[in-house]
């Protein structure tokens, strides 16, 4: 096991060990890279990276002791709340990420719903199946019943008149995306919202993705349905500053229609023996680099800098997706509205595909079948993309041949029909773990191509599958 060293290593020694750590990891800065890092050029990471070393050190705990931190985050809440149509009663505050934001807007809901109606003792959150598993998790760390409604086949955006069927009296909050992550649609807010309002439940729209760059669309005139605090019964919204915002991680925000609500958020105790703790979101104490970096990019990009990016990623996101479309045996599963949108294929196995992107040096995400939304795989286009847009067609479109004559792998034959002979129940940790095995995944040692694990994914049933991956989790982490 290792033990810290006895004597202490110099720096450039541990710089050059840290260099050689990241040889394995994606090369994002290739532009091949297509999910997980947005990178708005040189110039912006620059700046985001001197303001973030300049509050590395800081605290966040106590914003009267670091009085620049609050200045810094009531502009950003400020500039980002004006963004998405807020007004003078508008509030929120900066969390570590949108699944940060989304925790704590589902505990406010509860907590504010139980103040005011008691007599709900199982609350209820009402989402549309593409709803981001923040919610999920949420759900399970508040005690909140999710209740999906699955979305239509053809656009995979919200179906209003099920939602409104599937209301109950303990329903407390319901949820819609701008855009959802998987398809990168918009989902009808203002429908979803007056629904809410007329029932006197709270709604909660997740821009995570969509916050900064879907007002810019607008501006370029793209058709943007109304996503913000313009919508009457729009009461709390997410918008991640390190997605489309283009500030360094862990920095996004989340945003209520008024001081009421933000107050059932907010977490005090003096009940205890040491000084008295009080938290604005989840974190305690925390570094306030990722604030002064959203604030130092938010004000370097400018409304200029970010009308810029919006334009020329939509247009990157059009020529691939109508290149992809024009393919033949690639099909999208919905138009973008944004910069993300998902592909599948009735010709060719999707898996394969990304893996023979993966050997020419191209990461695209995996999306397996679920509901309406049969096994695809994802592109979320950021600025790195943009120059490289011909050759991921052109690499796509090899890709595409070479994963045609691939057959299904001996190991997912044999997984599935093991599967398909042991009764669900019986299915658990030991065989889950013996199936990773045979089909190549041992601890942190995964294979170079993962389409064999990929579909026995989408094979397994969701429970069997959230099983599978916290295995695999637990053993990645070999101690
Ligand atoms: C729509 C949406 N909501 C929430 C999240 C969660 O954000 P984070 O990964 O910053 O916690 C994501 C992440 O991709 C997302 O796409």
């Amino acid at each position: 096991m290792k033990r810290i060293p006895e004597k202490g290593i110099n720096r450039d020694k541990l710089l050059e060990m840290l260099q050689h750590f990241r040889e394995k990891d994606l090369q994002w800065r290739s532009g091949r890279v297509l999910g997980y890092v947005y990178h708005a050029g040189s110039l912006a990471e620059e700046i985001g990276k001197a303001a973030y070393m300049e509050y590395l050190t800081e605290n966040g705990l106590d914003p009267t002791s670091f009085p620049s931190l609050l200045q810094m985050e009531n502009e950003v809440v400020a500039m980002s709340a004006a963004h998405v149509n807020g007004d003078s009663e508008t509030v929120g505050s900066f969390t570590s990420g949108g699944t940060e934001s989304i925790l704590m807007a589902v505990k406010t809901a509860r907590d504010y719903i139980r103040a005011q109606k008691p007599e709900i003792t199982h609350p209820e959150m009402l989402m549309p199946s593409t709803a981001h598993a923040a919610f999920h998790k949420a759900a399970k760390y508040f005690d909140v019943e999710p209740v999906l409604v699955p979305v239509h086949g053809d656009t995979f955006k919200a179906d209003v008149e099920a939602t409104r069927r599937a209301i109950t009296k303990n329903t407390i909050l319901m949820v819609g995306s701008a855009p959802s992550y998987a398809h990168g649609v918009v989902d009808p807010i203002s429908e979803l919202a007056a629904l809410a309002q007329e029932n006197g439940i709270l709604f909660h729209t997740d821009a995570c993705v969509g916050g900064f760059m879907l007002p810019y669309l607008k501006r370029l005139g793209e058709p943007i349905p109304d996503f913000g605090f313009e919508v009457p019964g729009v009461t709390s919204l997410s918008m991640d500053l390190h997605k489309y915002g283009y500030t360094p991680k862990n920095a996004s925000l989340v945003l209520y229609r008024d001081r009421a609500l933000r107050r059932k958020q907010m977490f005090a105790c003096a009940n205890w023996a040491g000084y008295s703790v009080i938290n604005g979101a989840a974190q305690s104490s925390k570094t306030g680099g990722p604030i002064a970096a959203a604030w130092a990019v938010l004000n370097f990009l400018g409304d200029e800098g970010y009308l810029k990016i919006a334009s020329e990623t939509m247009g990157a996101t059009r020529k691939l997706a109508e290149g992809i479309g024009n393919m033949g045996d690639l099909e999208l599963l919905a138009e973008p509205e944004m910069f993300m949108f998902a592909v599948k294929s009735e010709t060719v196995n999707v898996f394969h595909v990304i893996d023979e992107m993966k050997e020419r040096g191209w990461y695209i995400q995996p999306q397996f079948a679920f509901q309406n939304s049969p096994k695809n795989f994802h592109i979320s286009v950021t600025m790195p993309n943009v120059e490289h847009t011909d050759e991921l067609l052109k690499v796509l479109g090899e890709s595409v041949e070479a994963a045609r004559g691939i057959q299904e792998g001996e190991s997912v034959k044999a997984i599935l029909d093991a599967v398909a002979a042991m009764k669900p129940e019986d299915i658990n940790e030991d065989n889950i773990s013996d199936m990773m095995a045979m089909a190549g995944v041992a601890g942190d040692n995964l294979p170079e191509r993962m389409a064999d694990i990929n579909d026995i994914m989408n094979s397994l049933s969701i429970e069997h599958r959230e099983l599978l991956l916290i295995e695999f989790f637990n053993d990645l982490f070999t101690i």
